[in-house]
């Protein structure tokens, strides 16, 4: 795996990633950082492995057991790996390791170690450095490989450097973004192609993984929300378990990880192919604000702006079709709007869905040409809302992944059909004979 992953990004987008971190290190210091550690399930059998973002950004080595030093002395930098030797009976096993032998010039590091001279090696290392950049918290399993020669109480966080250098993308990671969301849109058509009645919510969930397999998206991005009728209004809901039912909508949150980028992607249809009345005004409603939300995202605004513009359209529209009572300033003042749109508008997305990145005091921090965010308001209605009975149980949410550039955005996932009218035809025309 690690090979097409090496030819989606060119190694040297590693190295320069490295260079820059050091480049922000202070003379005579050190910074370590260790891989994803294999989970078990259950019993012996693993989860499938998913390298740690932080660590795969700067190598772009997907085993696990490993680590990354970084030495800065006399101006000078030093990038080491730590690994599991290579050992051909447990390879048998476990699948092919690059070994140490091999790294310094696959990945293009000065030198490497096997994992278990970590310790000793690291605390030589640091009997003739300043500082040490570390970050506990994040490396749980690492921890256990360090002895108390080493005083990790001391360390310096990383965590903010490497959070700012994800947040700002670079043309070859917009690349593989544009890929990973277009990729996701083309598994949100297929589900709106493959949904009728009485099919099962997982079954709508194995189409849409079946769809990222085929343009090399072997898993989602996070577990996929296949939420039928007020299943909806459970903001993270995953049991997927349900039948469809004719009449209702379907909310699909879903996107693939494709060469470890997310796509997070949400769409809501009606189950069978024809949205009814008080479904439409919701939908058309929440449609209306994320239009709104996207024209406004340009370099320079912040996204607490765009989000007070988006409360303003939603109390406004829920105002309109009666389900909020009141003077419109009163209710965005009261948070009334809370009762069914509930979470944020959107979030910094890349590595992880949810990526890192400050968003700044009240997410006012203005927005920049390389940043990559969702924008994805809602509208939840529960079952049990003192509202007029039409719109009971309906939940909308539409979101989509916006690349900020100079003039503007883009939005990456604009494959995926929103508009009513759209989303109707794709459904209509694939209508099971
Ligand atoms: N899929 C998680 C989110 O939309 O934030
Ligand atoms: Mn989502
Ligand atoms: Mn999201």
């Amino acid at each position: 795996m690690d090979l097409a992953y090496m030819a989606a990004l060119p190694p040297m987008e590693f190295v320069e990633r490295r260079q820059r971190l050091l480049a922000l290190m202070p003379d005579n210091s050190a910074l370590l950082l260790f891989s994803a550690e294999e989970k078990i399930r259950n019993r012996d059998c693993e989860y499938p492995f998913r390298q740690d973002s932080y660590f795969w950004y700067l190598t772009g080595f997907n085993e696990p057991s490993a680590a990354l030093l970084l030495v800065k002395q006399a101006r000078e930098g030093h990038t080491s790996l730590f690994l599991r030797p290579r050992d051909p009976e447990q390879e048998t096993w476990t699948g092919k390791r690059l070994g140490v032998a091999a790294a310094p010039k696959r990945l293009f590091l000065d030198s490497a170690f096997k994992i278990n001279d970590l310790d000793a090696v690291l605390g030589k290392t640091l009997e003739n450095l300043g500082a040490f950049f570390y970050c506990p918290q994040h490396q749980i399993w690492g921890n256990a490989l360090l002895s108390e020669q080493i005083n990790i109480e001391l360390a310096q966080d990383w965590q903010p450097w490497l959070d700012e250098m994800r947040l700002i993308k670079s043309n070859n990671e917009i690349r593989l973004m544009q890929q990973a969301a277009q990729i996701s849109a083309f598994g949100h058509i297929r589900a709106m192609q493959q949904t009728y009645p009485n099919r099962m919510e997982y079954e709508i969930e194995a189409e849409l993984l079946h769809e990222f397999a085929r343009f090399g998206a072997r898993f989602a991005a996070y577990n996929s929300i296949v939420a039928s009728g007020e299943n909806a209004c459970i903001l993270h809901y995953t049991e997927n378990d349900q039948v469809l039912r004719d009449g209702d909508l379907l909310l699909i949150d879903a996107g693939c990880e494709f060469a470890m980028y997310a796509g997070d992607i949400t769409r809501t249809f009606p189950i069978n192919g024809c949205f009814s009345a008080p479904q439409r005004e919701i939908y058309e409603l929440v449609l209306q604000a994320q239009k709104q939300a996207i024209a406004l995202l340009t370099v320079g605004t912040t996204l607490g702006e765009v989000e007070q513009e988006v409360i303003r359209i939603i109390t406004a529209g829920l105002l309109t079709l009666g389900i909020l009572q009141g003077e419109l300033n009163q209710l965005i003042e009261q948070k009334a709007y809370r009762a069914f749109y509930m979470h944020g508008l959107g979030h910094w997305l890349g590595l992880d869905v949810h990526d890192v990145g400050n968003y700044g005091e009240n997410k006012n921090r203005p927005l920049q040409e390389g940043m990559v965010l969702t924008v994805e308001p809602g509208i939840y209605i529960s079952p049990e809302a003192a509202v007029p009975v039409q719109y009971k149980g309906i939940g909308v949410r539409i979101e989509d992944n916006i690349l900020i550039t100079e003039y503007g955005n883009k939005i990456l996932t604009a494959a995926a059909p929103k508009e009513i009218i759209e989303i109707e035809n794709l459904m209509n025309s694939h209508k099971r004979s």
